[in-house]
């Protein structure tokens, strides 16, 4: 950044302010706060100040000056690797070198001091890694450029682009690796990389435009578009220097690159009222301010005391003026900006105040921005230290989203939430990114024993509390999952009509019955209506998991009781016994009961029939004891069947005869010691 100018700074470092009267009619002149040596130069010149005695691998920087006064402090220039002399210390400038030049310093017996901007550093890193995995690297910039051919210096397969044309050039690809050399304009890159999409099917692109570049280009564009007149100075053979002039040609025809205040011209300015003044990344703060001070002094050799006098308070005024135009801001206000400038990290806003915005990537709500649009911001800080004024567009969503989430609370409404941590005693929840907390009892009905396995899900959530001071909200899941499910209770005892047959899951058994889900609720079949037969406990009849058809007897809202029978689903045994047992059929049966004038045969559940002591056995017995007993299985015979009187009469006696009848032989059978009588007459 440049350093601060005296008297003519207003308000900002950058903005020097000049009230002239005739001569230079210079009214204002912008000054770029992006101006001079990026930390990375820096760092190199600091870094080659302090080795001498040393070489450098090529210039420093491309400055003449810096490049002769290092020289007079030990730091000389070294053209070519193979003058490397064993011991001597080499320092390898910002643009840095490929992987080769450092093997043959290291080879030759040199120190090497790698003054490389880590910038640059991190691209030879992704150069590597990509050879590595077998993809050829494309850099878009000069090709000539010494950081280009750093940068393929790492690379096994390599080639450089600087125009759509060369692009076009490149051999087809099925992949690779695009990165921009550091100071290349965003427009060019964006451009060429376009061309390049033609030539490889899967590219790697990788907008490694530096952003000290990005922000000082971008600001310069800015300042030309502004003035009537701009001066860039910086070295011609400097990249960097050469792009800001032909950025802010564009906007300001009457752009002029000067090396040092030796080349101003004062027919440049003959009509500009406003100049802006920015320098390349290669020029040392000296220089600039020596061009800003030479134009001052130019303007004092013909100007009056008397209007030396005037012009302190013509500054004042000019300066209150100013100050007058530019907007006032304060943390925590809305306002309106217009994005001029987007890199990798952030988006920079112009809102009209006399430092530009910055909304860095993840407080925009979209990144779906373009340099033009106009969009709302929120200030965050009107200076973060470094004079740049930070936004926020996510503040203003995430505001507009806590007053819905509290309309919706104070409406009782639901909102929808994502899992997004699980802490001590709940879980936080992403609510249209605001923050709540729902305590772990309030997860789900039941007792929750992980409870990470909520972090991602969705939940609608219900808000128990809201601290509109902390910015709090407590929200609950359990209380929707009641609610939904009373809801759903309601409905259905709604649809519940007594007498209709309706489909349902057994759940659990009672020694008094079985509880059926019916959708939604459990109604009770007592073991008395499980079956027409006698059932000793619910489980001889159905067991849990069962799905089977119910009808409903008895619905009683109030004490949420309802009664089901399971037996009024089946067909009555006594309706269709006369089919089912025609009399002579012989069945098999179950002694369920004796009684002093027989035995009692259930033939099914549900229906018995009576095997009357007469007909126990083959021959007279004296009790029926002697003949079966409770639980034998028996085959009988059915005599009788009485649906009216509900009687059947069996005979086990009947089923013997016929048994005893079909074991004897017959005549042919018996022999010829077998004689029918009177035959042989
Ligand atoms: Fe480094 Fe950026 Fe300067 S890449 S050398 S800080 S322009």
């Amino acid at each position: 950044m440049f350093p601060h100018i005296e008297p003519y700074t207003i308000a900002t470092l950058g903005e020097l302010c000049l009230w002239r009267k005739e001569c230079w009619p210079i009214r204002r002149i912008l000054v770029a706060e992006h101006a001079g040596f990026c930390f990375g130069v820096r760092r190199a010149v600091d870094l080659a100040q302090a080795a001498a005695p040393a070489r450098t691998l090529g210039p420093i920087i491309h400055n003449a000056q810096v490049v002769e006064q290092l020289s007079q402090s030990g730091v000389c220039v070294m053209d070519d690797v193979s003058q490397a002399r064993p011991g001597e210390t080499v320092i390898i400038r910002s643009h840095g070198v490929g992987r080769e030049v450092i093997r043959r310093l290291e080879a030759a017996g040199a120190i090497v001091k790698d003054a490389t901007c880590p910038f640059v550093s991190r691209i030879h890193d992704m150069a590597r890694e990509a050879s590595e995995r077998g993809i050829p690297v494309i850099v878009v910039g000069e090709g000539a450029h010494p950081e280009v051919r750093g940068i393929l210096g790492w690379a096994e397969v390599g080639y450089a682009a600087n125009s759509p044309e060369e692009a076009q050039a490149i051999p087809p690809l099925d992949r690779a690796l695009i990165v921009a050399q550091t100071t290349l304009m965003e427009s060019r890159f964006e451009t060429i990389c376009e061309a390049l999409r033609q030539r490889v099917a899967h590219p790697e692109i990788h907008k490694t435009i530096c952003t000290a570049t990005a922000r000082r280009q971008g600001e310069a564009g800015r300042i030309a578009r502004e003035v009537d007149a701009m001066l860039i100075v910086g070295s011609r053979n400097s990249s960097n220097t050469q792009k800001l002039r032909t950025l802010c040609a564009q906007y300001c025809p009457n752009t002029h690159l000067i090396e040092s205040a030796a080349e101003l011209r004062q027919e440049w300015f003959t009509t500009s009222k406003i100049i802006g003044i920015t320098a390349g990344a290669s020029t040392p703060d000296c220089i600039f301010k020596e061009v800003i001070t030479s134009m001052n002094d130019i303007e004092k050799q013909v100007i009056t005391p008397a209007e030396q006098e005037a012009e302190v308070s013509s500054q004042d005024d000019f300066a209150s003026a100013f100050e007058k135009t530019l907007v006032q801001i304060r943390p925590g206000q809305t306002i309106t900006g217009t994005v001029v400038q987007i890199t990798d990290d952030e988006v920079c806003v112009n809102v009209g105040y006399k430092a530009d915005g910055l909304v860095k990537k993840a407080d925009l709500s979209s990144t779906d921005v373009k340099v033009g649009d106009e969009i709302e911001v929120e200030v965050v800080k009107v200076n973060d230290g470094e004079g740049n004024v930070i936004l926020s567009q996510r503040n203003i969503v995430n505001r507009k989203n806590w007053d819905e989430i509290v309309a919706k609370y104070e409406a009782g409404e639901y909102i929808t939430g994502v899992g997004k941590e699980a802490v001590k005693g709940g879980l936080l929840a992403d609510v249209n990114g605001v923050r709540c907390f729902i305590p772990a009892s309030h997860l789900s009905l039941r007792y929750v024993e992980k409870i990470g396995e909520f972090v991602g899900q969705e939940m609608t959530l219900k808000i128990i509390e809201v601290d509109k001071t902390k910015k709090r909200i407590v929200a609950s899941r359990k209380e929707v999952l009641k609610e939904e499910e009373a809801a759903k209770k309601k409905e259905i005892w709604g649809k519940l009509e007594v007498g209709s047959i309706v489909k349902g899951t057994v759940r659990r058994l009672a020694d008094f019955g079985a509880f059926v889900d019916i959708g939604g609720v459990d109604g009770l079949v007592h073991v008395t209506d499980l079956s027409w037969g006698r059932v000793k406990h619910p489980s001889d009849v159905v067991k849990p998991g069962d799905v089977i058809d119910v009808k409903i007897l008895n619905v009683d809202p109030e004490k949420e009781r309802i009664s089901l029978s399971y037996k009024q689903t089946q067909p009555r045994p006594w309706t269709v016994a006369g089919e089912k047992y025609p009399v002579g059929s012989v069945v098999e049966g179950k002694v369920v009961r004796i009684t002093t004038f027989g035995a009692f045969v259930e033939l099914e559940p549900g229906l018995d029939g009576l095997v009357h002591i007469s007909q126990c056995a083959l021959t007279r017995i004296a009790k029926v004891e002697d003949a079966v007993n409770v639980g034998d299985v028996v085959r009988v015979k059915v005599l009788d069947v009485n649906t009216e009187a509900k009687r059947i009469s069996l005979s086990i006696r009947e089923v013997l005869e016929d048994e005893a009848l079909d074991n004897v032989p017959a005549a042919d059978d018996l022999g010829d010691d077998f004689a029918i009588p009177g035959e042989d007459a």
